[in-house]
């Protein structure tokens, strides 16, 4: 498929570089130019374009950028056909993104993400750390392969979401409509647990939309709280704990 991916940090890069290693037509483009992330690009095997070209031409348009930074790119996405899939990976830390009133309210993130945007999104890939992303993916026949959650309600676009998370060496689990998708945020069971199919399954329906920002922002804390710096495995052992 010809992709175009907005953001180039550790998820962007990361999707990018796994894409185009399956055979994917791979263009990147960040917030500072394509000279930026040039390097990037060769290193990969991918492309590197402005915002305005990222999107043109492309099946698929991944977004993965910080949370407050989205309404930056409708001006960019309405560039994009309308049969442009767009998919969203992003997450809302208050404290790092600022308070955005109505998601603390209750809007799902990928809610708010669609509606500043101006297009209909997937969410996915969110519910993994950039770490997990990067090295916890494996063979489609191994039996402890994490999955992850895919969720937005439209059938062909969710499909070819679902794919391409496969094809990033997880199983995709279609987890309903973009409503829904408040079941896969910071502070749920199935956000960042690095979970087996069956398990992640259990976890969705576990979820409590009111304890889930509780979890969240108490997780945040007891991080920074640290005396030293976690590994991922404490991380994600942390992330089941207080999420069960
Ligand atoms: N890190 C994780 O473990 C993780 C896991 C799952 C999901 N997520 C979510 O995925 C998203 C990306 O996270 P990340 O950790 O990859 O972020 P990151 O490392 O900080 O990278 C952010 C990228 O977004 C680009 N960017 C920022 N504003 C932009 C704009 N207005 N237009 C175009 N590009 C822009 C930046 O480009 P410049 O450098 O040029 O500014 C950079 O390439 C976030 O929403 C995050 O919550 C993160």
């Amino acid at each position: 498929m010809k992709i175009g991916i907005i953001g180039t940090g550790n998820v962007g890069a990361t999707l990018a570089r796994k894409l185009a290693a399956c055979g994917h037509q791979v263009k990147i483009a960040n917030s500072r130019g394509p000279q930026s992330i040039q390097h990037l690009a060769s290193e990969i095997g991918a492309k590197a374009v402005t915002k305005e070209e990222v999107v043109s031409d492309v099946d698929v348009v991944i977004i993965s950028i910080p949370f407050a930074n989205y309404p930056d790119l409708k001006q960019t996405l309405s560039k994009a056909p309308e049969k442009t899939v767009v998919i969203d990976t992003s997450n809302y830390y208050p404290a790092r993104d600022g308070a955005i009133k109505e998601v603390d309210d209750g809007k799902p993130e990928s809610v708010w993400v669609s509606e500043q945007i101006g297009r209909p999104v997937i969410k996915a890939w969110n519910a993994a750390l950039a770490a997990t992303l990067a090295d916890k993916g494996g063979p489609a026949e191994s039996s402890t392969r994490i999955a992850l959650p895919v969720a937005g309600g439209n059938i062909y676009a969710e499909r070819i979401a679902q794919d391409l998370v496969e094809d990033t060496g997880f199983i995709a689990l279609a987890a309903g409509t973009l409503e829904d998708s408040w079941r896969q945020q910071p502070g749920t069971p199935a956000y960042c647990t690095e979970l087996t199919l069956p398990k992640l399954r259990l976890a969705l329906l576990l979820a409590d939309k009111a304890r889930a920002p509780q979890n969240r922002d108490a997780l945040i804390a007891k991080f920074m709280a640290s005396d030293s710096q976690l590994t991922h495995e404490q991380i994600v052992a942390l992330n089941r704990a207080m999420t069960a």
